[in-house]
C-alpha cells in the first residue's frame, strides 16, 4: 500500500518525526529554514499532506495552485491565523491545530512574564551580568506586589483559563474576564471570576492585563493607543497570544512616557524582527516567542498532530478540526 506522502516544515522533536517517519513517506526539512512562498506552492502540488507552524506563512500566494495535492495542513501549534483558511477551503483542504496540550506550559510562561516585570527581574539580571550590583538596599529595584492584585484576562479559552487558575489560586489573584462569548458561570465560579461586557471595562479595574486571545485581522491592533489611556499608570500588559494584537508604535509610546506601569511581550508584530523602539523600554520584559518551549508541551504537540494526520487517513473525523 503507497504510504501518503507528509512535509514537516520545520524541524520536531526527534520522537516526533521518528513515529511520523514509519507511520508515512515523510519529507524532514533538515536546514530548519522557514520555506519560502514558491517553496510552499510546490509542496502542495507534491505532498499529500502539509505540517506547517507558526512561522510558516501559507497565504493566497502559497495557495495559488490549479490542483493541490495536498488534503490536510496539520498545523502544529493552536493558532492558525498564519494559515489563509477561506482560500484553503476553497481547495477542499482540511486544517487541524494542536490545543490543550499546550495551555498549561503557555500559562506557565504568562505567569513567568508577569512576575518578571513586576518584580523588576530582568532589570536585575541585566544589573548582575554586567558587574553593576553594588548590593542590597532598602530601595533597590523596588517592584510591585502581584499576589492579592486584580488580573484582566482578554480570551478566556483554554489557556486564559490556565491563567486564571495559576493566579488565583497560587497569588490570590481576583479575576476579571472579557471574552467574546458568554463564559458559562461554573467556568467563572471555578476562578470566582467576573465576566465583563468590553474591553474598555476591563482596563481601568486591573493591575495586571494578560491576552489570552486569537490573534488575526480580527483582533489586529486590540491594544491600541486609545485602550493603552484606559490601562492604570501602575499597571503591566502581557502578552504571550499574538504579536498583531498589540499596537507596537502605541505600546512604546506607552512605556516610554510611563502611561503604563510595564509590559511583558513572548510575541511580536513581525517575528522574529523587534520594533527598535520597543528595545529602548526599560519597563518592558520581552522573550522570544517561548510560550509553549518545553519538551513536554513540544512533544505532545507533534504527537497531537499524528492523531489528526492518522484520523484523517483512516477516514475518521481529526478530532481538531478548525476547517
Ligand atoms: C501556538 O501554538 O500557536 C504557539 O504560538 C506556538 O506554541
Amino acid at each position: 500500500m503507497v504510504r501518503p506522502s507528509v512535509l514537516i516544515t520545520r524541524r520536531w522533536p526527534e520522537a516526533v518525526e521518528q513515529q511520523l517517519a514509519q507511520n508515512y513517506d515523510v519529507m524532514l526539512n533538515r536546514s530548519d529554514r522557514p520555506l519560502t512562498p514558491d517553496e510552499f506552492r510546490d509542496a502542495i502540488k507534491r505532498y499529500d499532506a502539509v505540517l506547517p507552524t507558526v512561522t510558516d506563512k501559507i497565504g493566497p500566494e502559497a495557495l495559488d495552485v490549479a490542483k493541490p495535492q495536498t488534503k490536510i495542513l496539520a498545523n502544529y501549534g493552536v493558532g492558525y491565523t498564519h494559515i489563509d483558511v477561506e482560500r484553503a477551503k476553497t481547495h477542499g483542504i482540511a486544517i487541524t491545530n494542536t490545543p490543550d496540550v499546550l495551555s498549561e506550559c503557555t500559562a506557565d510562561l504568562a505567569m513567568t512574564l508577569m512576575l518578571m516585570v513586576a518584580r523588576r527581574a530582568g532589570d536585575g539580571e541585566r544589573e548582575l551580568r554586567a558587574g553593576n550590583w553594588s548590593g542590597w538596599r532598602p530601595t533597590h529595584l523596588v517592584g510591585t506586589k502581584v499576589s492579592g492584585k486584580t488580573l484582566g484576562i482578554v480570551g478566556f479559552g483554554r489557556i486564559g483559563q490556565e491563567m486564571a487558575r495559576r493566579a488565583h489560586f497560587g497569588f490570590g489573584m481576583r479575576i476579571i474576564v472579557f471574552n467574546r462569548s458568554p463564559v458559562p458561570s461554573g467556568t467563572l465560579a471555578q476562578f470566582n471570576a467576573v465576566q465583563v461586557d468590553t474591553i474598555e471595562d476591563l482596563l481601568p479595574q486591573a493591575d495586571f492585563v494578560s491576552l489570552h486571545c486569537p490573534g488575526g485581522a480580527a483582533n489586529a491592533k486590540m491594544i491600541n493607543a486609545a485602550r493603552l489611556d484606559l490601562m492604570n499608570d501602575d499597571a503591566f500588559l502581557i502578552n504571550t497570544a499574538r504579536g498583531e494584537v498589540v499596537d507596537e508604535a502605541a505600546l512604546a509610546q506607552a512605556l516610554m512616557f510611563d502611561t503604563i506601569g510595564g509590559a511583558a511581550l513572548d510575541v511580536f508584530e513581525r517575528e522574529p524582527a523587534v520594533n527598535p523602539m520597543l528595545a529602548q523600554c526599560d519597563n518592558l520584559v520581552m522573550l522570544p516567542h517561548l510560550g509553549s518551549a518545553t519538551r513536554e508541551a513540544r512533544q505532545a504537540m507533534g504527537f497531537r498532530v499524528l492523531d489528526n494526520l492518522n484520523d484523517f487517513f483512516d477516514g475518521k473525523a481529526p478530532r481538531d478540526r478548525v476547517a
